[in-house]
């Protein structure tokens, strides 16, 4: 049997098994969606965001991408920040990264990856402004580790510039943002910062009040 073909199949087997616990599952699932979280973590096929955290389907609204970056130019990233603080007004943003990154590696090397190029570059940005910290972390798997941990501070920065961010810090006091890194080799999560809505903001990234309202 072709592999996808058992993906079919194990969903078929998963909604059994939720309608086996509650006959009324899918119809209180297809009501609404509250989640409190919003994860921006990586694309990585190995770091789940809902089975490394223990949530279930409605608890944690999710968006994905190589490196978990928050770049301002990207209408899809942004599209999902703005509905998560706007509409769902969920209560923590969670930036994840985890260690050994291979986009992060990829950004470390001098290698072309095509498109991806420009993509990488922002982590390239990272490494530039943090790099004699960088290169005096250790051997190649703890330089990329380091920088792993200051772009995940980086991206939970980049999302404070947003006005989106800081209307809702203005008005309703929320969300807090937090940066974790997912470790592959215990699958543990590292609490590495977390921002509060009365955080200073740089102030040339920071908005009037008059002009959030
Ligand atoms: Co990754």
């Amino acid at each position: 049997m072709e592999s996808y073909k058992n993906l079919l199949l194990a969903n078929k087997a998963w909604v059994q098994e939720k309608l086996n616990l509650d006959r009324e599952y899918f119809n209180d699932l297809a009501q609404d969606q509250r989640p409190e979280f919003l994860w921006i973590g990586c694309s990585d096929s190995r770091v789940p965001a809902e089975e490394v955290t223990g949530t279930k389907p409605g608890e944690i609204f999710v968006h994905r991408n190589v490196a978990n970056l928050v770049v301002h130019t990207d209408l899809n990233m942004q599209s999902v920040l703005h509905y998560g603080i706007e509409v769902l007004k969920v209560k923590h943003i969670i930036v994840c990264g985890h260690y050994g990154c291979g986009g992060v590696r990829a950004a470390m090397s001098g290698q072309r990856f095509g498109i991806m190029d420009q993509w990488l570059r922002n982590i390239k940005d990272v490494y530039h402004a943090h790099r004699d910290e960088i290169r005096g972390a250790g051997d190649m798997d703890a330089q990329t580790n380091r920088l792993v941990e200051l772009s995940v501070f980086e991206q939970v920065r980049n999302i404070t510039k947003t006005a989106a961010l800081q209307r809702a810090w203005a008005f309703n006091r929320r969300p807090a943002v937090h940066g974790w890194v997912f470790g592959l080799n215990d699958g543990l999560l590292k609490n590495l910062y977390r921002l509060d809505p009365d955080s200073p903001i740089e102030d040339i990234y920071r908005y009037d009040a008059d002009s959030l309202r």
